[in-house]
């Protein structure tokens, strides 16, 4: 018999969070998850030298090094830029690439972005690939649902960008349709409201093992926040007031109070990630300096010829309030935490403090100053109770 209605996807459906066991609940027993939010693409912010490479066992080393240091997620960015988009030559799927690395990994979260209107992707293909994954990975993977902000990468697919909070309209319809077939023990019928999508008698099997995958949302506006706490369990957020470490722990407070809030009106549980670019070395001086270098090597064009940036974006997650955001020195992240690994560990301190649950962190030189971090600055966190065994 087929079921002839989808039911609002989010809350009807138990998610991870629902499960004592589920790879995200246990995650989430970290006082500050921590994660790696990796570069599959090439991204140049400086001429400073680097290792950094998109390559697939690149980025894989970096997983395993953080999965052996007992973080909790791997994350990657996604885009879809025309030739001379990129920072260099390449730029992987993170949806494949993720879910590649499902098999290589046994403890940490795989969170794919995936942009979930472009195609269109059918809802059946990612309930489907979605459960594989899910099942592969034993219930460690999960999608950062994008809607897709640049005008240029809606182009690609052969439309006009879709208006901002109709994309968001259009995803929890996919989405509901999505948790439906993960959670309807019959076979689902359905045609879509404002989505093309239609299904008869669609049945998708094995279901994910803890309700669904972990579902994620990165976004500042109003609307994605609105399906962010109805849809995801978690929420990856900018710095309202800019990249700039003490603008932001002036603005996240207020931010994040209101996600939480908006949250539990819809009684939902959401945690709160940020992404912040660790620049450090042993000493404040020694970190000065390497800023220095950093920075030094932006001035020397790269930062003009780096097309992307100056593509059409209608986003609100880096708008701030009237505008006024104060950047920091660029550096790629929304967060700026620069200093001796003691300063990494204070900044760290207060960003958990503000309501930080999660930290997706990022490095200018991936090899170098993840080992850094590693080695003189994940001890201090735990002795600052950020982490426990
Ligand atoms: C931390 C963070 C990471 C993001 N990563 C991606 C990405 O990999 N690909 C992408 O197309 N958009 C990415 N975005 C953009 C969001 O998907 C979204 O389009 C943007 O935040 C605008 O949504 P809003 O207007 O609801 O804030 C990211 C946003 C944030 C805040």
């Amino acid at each position: 018999m087929a079921a002839r209605s989808v039911r609002e996807g989010g809350p009807a459906l138990r998610g991870p969070l629902d499960f004592a066991d589920s790879p995200l609940r246990v995650a989430e027993r970290q006082p500050l998850m921590l994660g790696v939010f990796l570069d599959l693409q090439d991204r140049k912010i400086s001429d400073f030298p680097t290792s950094n490479s998109w390559t697939f066992d690149y980025n894989l080393d970096i997983v395993r090094k953080a999965e052996a240091a007992g973080f909790e997620i791997a994350f990657s960015r996604m885009q879809w830029l025309p030739k001379g988009g990129y920072d260099g030559e390449a730029s992987l799927d993170a949806f494949i690439a993720l879910g590649a690395m499902a098999a290589a990994t046994s403890k940490i979260l795989l969170i794919s972005t995936i942009h979930v209107l472009y195609g269109p992707l059918h809802p059946l293909h990612i309930a489907k690939y979605g459960a594989t994954l899910d099942h592969i990975s034993k219930g460690r993977w999960g999608i950062n649902i994008v809607t897709g902000h640049r005008a240029i990468e809606h182009q690609m697919f052969g439309w006009n960008r879709i208006e901002h909070d109709k994309r968001y309209d259009m995803a929890a319809e996919l989405f509901d349709v999505v948790n439906s077939l993960w959670g309807e023990t019959e076979n689902l019928t359905y045609e879509g409201r404002v989505s093309p999508w239609k299904l008869e008698n669609a049945w998708v099997t094995p279901k994910p093992q803890y309700g669904r995958p972990v579902l994620v949302n990165a976004t500042g506006s109003p609307a994605g926040i609105d399906f962010a706490v109805k849809y995801s369990d978690l929420v990856f957020i900018t710095s309202p007031a800019g990249a700039d470490i003490h603008s932001a722990l002036e603005s996240l407070p207020d931010h994040i109070a209101t996600i939480k809030d908006v949250a539990k009106k819809a009684g939902r549980e959401i945690k709160v990630l940020i992404n912040p670019i660790i620049v450090s070395r042993n000493t404040p001086e020694e970190s000065e300096a390497y800023l220095q270098e950093i920075v030094d090597g932006m001035n020397t064009g790269t930062k003009d010829k780096r097309t992307f940036t100056s593509y059409d974006s209608d986003a609100h997650a880096w708008r701030g309030p009237n505008g006024a955001r104060k950047q920091g020195y660029n550096l790629g992240a929304n967060v700026e935490v620069i200093g001796s690994p003691k300063e990494v560990v204070e900044q760290l301190v207060a960003l958990h403090k503000v309501g930080i649950d999660g930290v997706q962190l990022g490095f200018y030189d991936w090899k170098v100053d993840f080992d850094h971090f590693l080695e003189n600055i994940l001890p201090l966190l735990k002795a600052a109770g950020l982490r426990v065994d």
